[in-house]
C-alpha cells in the first residue's frame, strides 16, 4: 500500500501569494515520489485557486473541515458536496482543534457519513488529550472510534482514513513526541476495535499517525509505529521539510 503523506495548513499562511509559493514548492518535487499519495489541506479559502494549479499534477487536496448537510440556511458551513464540485478529495474530521471548539461525537459521525455520500474521504483524527497510569485513553479512543464510526457500513469502513494524533504530541506546545512504541501499540489497538466492528475488512483501513511529525521522527514512525502515513501540521508549510519527509516515506518498504 502506498504511503500516505497529509499536509494540515491549518489557518496558514496568512495570504493566496504565500499559500501558492508553499504549493509550487510542494509541485516541484511531487512527481518523483511514486510510492506516496500526498494530500495537501490547506485552508477552504484557499482551495479552489490551488485545484486549479495543481492541473495534471499528482497532489490530491483535502478540506480541514465540512458539515453535514448538502446545502441550505447554514451560516458559515461548507457542504461535502460544494468540496466534492471544486474536486476535494479528502476531509480531516474531528481534529482536536475542532474538537476543542465545540465539535462533539455526535457532529463527527454525521460528518464521517455526509463526507463518504459525497464521495470524500475523512480522514478521522482521534486521540487522548492526556495519558495517566491507569490506561484511560484506551478506551477514550474506542469511544471516539465507535460513536465517530457508527453509522458507518462494512462496505463504507474501508473509505475511512484514521489519524492517531494524540493531542499532548500536536504543535509547538507539545509535551513530548510520542515514541515510535507508543504509535504503534494504539495502531494495533485501533486495528483491533475496527475488526471488532466491521470484522475482517478493517484491515483495509488506512490508519496513519499526526504529532509533531517531522523530518527525524518521519522514518521511525513509518517503518516501526504500525502506521501507513503521517498527518503533518507545522512541517508541511515548510516546502523543504515537507519534501524530505515525502522522500523519506517514498524509500520504506
Ligand atoms: P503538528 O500538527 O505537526 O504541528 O504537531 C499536527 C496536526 O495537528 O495535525
Amino acid at each position: 500500500m502506498k504511503k500516505l503523506i497529509i499536509g494540515n495548513w491549518k489557518m496558514n499562511p496568512p495570504s493566496v501569494k504565500e499559500a501558492e509559493n508553499i504549493f509550487s514548492g510542494i509541485k516541484k518535487v511531487a512527481g518523483k515520489f511514486e510510492k506516496v499519495d500526498i494530500v495537501l489541506c490547506p485552508p477552504a479559502v484557499y482551495l479552489e485557486h490551488l485545484i486549479w494549479l495543481n492541473k495534471k499534477v499528482k497532489i490530491k487536496f483535502g478540506a480541514q473541515d465540512l458539515f453535514w448537510e448538502e446545502m441550505g440556511a447554514r451560516t458559515g458551513q461548507i457542504s461535502p458536496a460544494q468540496l466534492a464540485d471544486l474536486g476535494v478529495k479528502y476531509s480531516i474530521i474531528g481534529h482536536s482543534e475542532a474538537r476543542e471548539l465545540g465539535d462533539g461525537d455526535e457532529e463527527i459521525m454525521r460528518k464521517v457519513k455526509a463526507s463518504i455520500r459525497a464521495g470524500i474521504t475523512p480522514i478521522l483524527c482521534v486521540g487522548e488529550r492526556v495519558r495517566d497510569v491507569h490506561h484511560f485513553h484506551f478506551a477514550f479512543i474506542k469511544k471516539q472510534i465507535e460513536t465517530a464510526l457508527s453509522i458507518i457500513s462494512k462496505n463504507d469502513i474501508k473509505k475511512v482514513v484514521i489519524a492517531y494524533e494524540p493531542v499532548w504530541a500536536i504543535g509547538k506546545n507539545a509535551e513530548r513526541e510520542a515514541t515510535p512504541e507508543e504509535c504503534e501499540e494504539i495502531a494495533i489497538y485501533i486495528r483491533k476495535v475496527l475488526s471488532d466492528k466491521f470484522g475482517p475488512i478493517a484491515k483495509e483501513v488506512r490508519i496513519i499517525y499526526g504529532g509533531s511529525a517531522n523530518p527525524a521522527n518521519a522514518e521511525k514512525f513509518l517503518a516501526h509505529g504500525g502506521v501507513s502515513g503521517l498527518l503533518v501540521g507545522r512541517d508541511s508549510l515548510n516546502t523543504k521539510k515537507f519534501a524530505e519527509i515525502l522522500e523519506i516515506a517514498n524509500k520504506i518498504k
